[in-house]
């Protein structure tokens, strides 16, 4: 019989300064000694920059663009996510210490807090970033239908403390700009989300380039049919259809929600925008870093 979860909404807590879920710090120690591989795939993000449509590209490489291969498992399962821990959940140490090679993994986890394991072993990763305002929406909404979060309150609320980085893996800008200089020293692919919701095909030749595989213009064709936003949304193996309500509670927002850039601009008031516009210009000044609020 499947064990119900009882996790609940907690106030975050702090792992080397970096806000985190109280949940997931309680398994700290598991990811602190986490042992890489040389041969593992890291997909590293911050929250809600396309983790989940990049898991499913890199799968369905693997698996040379077989569709039914990658129809296996849920998304959860084929990459698990490396700091995962919620009650009646198994959690994403345990799923990873006896997956056979080549592990694909998951993570949101800033540079600084990335287990030493991953750059010993000269692991790939592909960084995926997303623009600071369609994040802050998608997360806003992730933050109300995922039961363990803390409530957001009101978007205004939630703005404020995404600005503050006062939210679950702490300031987007720490992320976004600490993986982005991490890219000069280790084998890292740095992708942005408005590039690949832009031309898919060429971000995903970027991608099969990185994990050295050569599959042909017809693969490359199925593989960008495969993961447009649309197929992802109707497809239980992407969609967390398949976790229980109260982990993840679709009714409140869909985890597929909209898959554009430029949503800010339904979210954000004139206020808001002015307001964050400024903050940004001052946490991104002097970065070679830019991004695309619309495309
Ligand atoms: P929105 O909330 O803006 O719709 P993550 O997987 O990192 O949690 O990111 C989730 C975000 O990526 C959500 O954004 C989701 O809709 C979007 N997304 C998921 N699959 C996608 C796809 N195939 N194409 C475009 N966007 C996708």
């Amino acid at each position: 019989e499947k064990e119900e979860p009882t996790s609940t909404r907690l106030p975050l807590t702090s792992i080397q300064g970096v806000p985190f879920l109280k949940y997931f710090a309680d398994n700290w120690k598991e990811v602190e000694s986490f042992q890489a591989r040389p041969d593992d795939l890291l997909i590293s993000t911050y929250p809600k920059a396309g983790t989940t449509w990049t898991s499913e590209i890199v799968d369905l490489i693997l698996n040379n663009g077989d569709v039914e291969k990658t129809k296996r498992d849920a998304i959860y399962i084929r990459v698990p996510f490396l700091e995962f821990a919620v009650p009646g959940l198994p959690s994403g140490t345990e799923l990873l210490v006896n997956a056979p090679s080549p592990r694909f993994i998951k993570t949101h986890l800033p540079v600084k807090l990335l287990p030493r394991t991953f750059w010993e072993n000269n692991c790939k990763i592909i960084y995926v970033a997303r623009n600071a305002k369609d994040v802050a929406v998608s997360y806003y909404y992730f933050n109300k239908m995922v039961m363990v979060h803390p409530d957001p309150g009101t978007w205004d609320d939630f703005l404020e403390n995404y600005m503050a980085g006062e939210v679950s893996y702490g300031s987007w800008y720490d992320h976004v700009k600490g993986w982005w200089e991490k890219r000069k020293y280790q084998r890292i692919l740095y992708l942005f989300y408005e590039d690949m919701k832009e031309d898919p095909k060429r971000e995903i030749r970027k991608v099969l380039q990185f994990m050295e595989k050569d599959l042909g213009e017809e693969i490359l064709e199925k593989i960008a049919h495969h993961t447009t936003f649309e197929k992802m949304k109707d497809n239980l193996m992407t969609n967390y259809k398949t976790l229980p309500n109260n982990v993840m509670n679709q009714e409140v927002s869909p985890f597929m929600r909209k898959g554009i850039a430029g949503d800010w601009k339904n979210q954000f008031t004139v206020a808001q925008n002015e307001r964050f516009d400024e903050d940004y210009e001052r946490n991104m000044a002097g970065s070679s870093l830019h991004f695309r609020t619309e495309i």
